[in-house]
């Protein structure tokens, strides 16, 4: 399987990355970002964000969509720039007969587009929009909690902060609530294994990731 990764930066990504270097599924990974993921092996190749619309993909046969950013002190229309607008642009040039596309978006996702929490609406235009598309499979990944593990740190400076804080914790939320809380490793696992069999459905909450 030729892998494309977005966000293979952040903590979600890095964690696809990880698995997705060690599963023998994967023969080769693409990681497309604005900065470099800083990893070295056989299996990774990486190219610039500014150099996509250049890149001959029509090889490749799945796309791990992790690139997101967190709408704490955003308006609506820069979170929607970046959360609808990047996503449907990647989308739109990689949709085709042969690839699956999984977009990494939230629990608590609003499928209506019309509910009072910003974050949720747009994420909720974005899954629907991706899923109209004509690829062979398109799933939404809607984690809620995820601890990073493998030494894994998020990107984004509110997330690291609270995972830093509830580290000692989240081992045991997570026995406590398994149906709230996975891991960089399960989701990555769960990636790799719906690109190369599908999965029941379509938006897959974290008990489904889990199950992988
Ligand atoms: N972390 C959680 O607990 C959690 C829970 C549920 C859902 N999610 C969702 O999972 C997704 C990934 O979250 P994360 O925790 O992995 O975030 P993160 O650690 O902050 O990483 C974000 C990734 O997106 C990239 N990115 C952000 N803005 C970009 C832009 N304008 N252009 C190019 N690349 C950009 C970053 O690249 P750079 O390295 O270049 O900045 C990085 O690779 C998000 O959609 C988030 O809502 C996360």
């Amino acid at each position: 399987m030729l892998v494309l990764l977005f966000g293979g930066t952040g903590m979600v990504g890095q964690g696809v990355l990880r698995e997705c270097l060690l599963d023998p599924r994967v023969e080769k990974v693409l990681s497309i970002g604005r900065s470099a993921t800083g990893r070295q092996h056989a299996k990774l190749e990486e190219a610039n964000i500014r150099d996509f619309d250049a890149l001959d993909l029509a090889a490749y046969d799945a796309c791990f969509f992790c690139l997101g950013v967190s709408a704490a002190g955003m308006s609506e229309d820069s979170y929607r720039r970046v959360t609808y607008d990047m996503t449907l642009d990647v989308a739109r040039k990689l949709v085709s007969p042969r690839m699956t596309f999984i977009y990494v978006s939230g629990a608590g996702t609003d499928s209506t587009e019309r509910g009072r929490t910003m974050w949720a609406r747009v994420k909720g235009a974005t899954e629907n929009a991706l899923l109209a598309l004509p690829f062979k499979g398109a799933y939404i990944f809607r984690p809620a909690v995820i601890q990073p593990l493998h030494g894994i740190k998020s990107r984004t400076t509110l997330y690291r902060v609270l995972y830093t804080i509830t580290r000692p914790l989240l081992p045991l939320l997570k026995r406590a609530f398994p149906r709230f809380v996975t891991t960089t490793e399960q989701i990555g696992r769960a990636m790799i294994e719906v690109a190369a069999n599908g999965a029941p459905k379509a938006i897959l909450e974290t008990e489904d990731i889990n199950r992988f």
